[in-house]
């Protein structure tokens, strides 16, 4: 198996928010990401699929067509949106990055080509923090 990562970027804003809790508890959970109004992030996401190469092309996925897979499937649906309010897979989930990677996966997983398996997902909130996912 030989894995490939591809990085794609996206500025998306969110609030992290459990409604049935009171105002008080949300922000002593959360703090200043309960903020009602939103609050921004320019995230990364390294997407690694691993696969056989083929005797033909040398590639067991064209990076090409994996790009356009990420953004039709992805990033289309979260660049400069409120993920709260405007991703359709983030509808009634709380946002927080380890919920979201793991959508993103569901996402991601079946519109993969043939031969080409999902192997983890990296999310990069800011310079200080990201989530990994493995799909388990
Ligand atoms: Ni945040």
């Amino acid at each position: 198996m030989v894995y490939l990562t591809r990085r794609e970027r996206f500025s998306a804003s969110h609030r992290l928010h459990n409604p049935a809790w009171t105002e008080e508890e949300n922000f002593e959970m959360f703090g200043k990401c309960a903020n009602e109004f939103y609050h921004g992030h320019n995230f990364q996401i390294f997407v690694t699929v691993k696969g056989k190469p083929d005797k033909t092309t040398g590639f067991f996925v064209n990076a090409h067509i994996l790009s356009k897979i990420i953004k039709k499937e992805i990033i289309d649906k979260v660049d400069h949106k409120n993920i709260n309010k405007q991703v359709d897979f983030m509808q009634g989930i709380i946002p927080s990055c380890e919920n979201f990677v793991m959508q993103i996966w569901k996402q991601l997983e079946p519109n993969l080509p043939i031969g080409c398996f999902l192997h983890s997902i990296k999310l990069v909130e800011t310079e200080n923090i990201y989530v990994e996912y493995f799909g388990e």
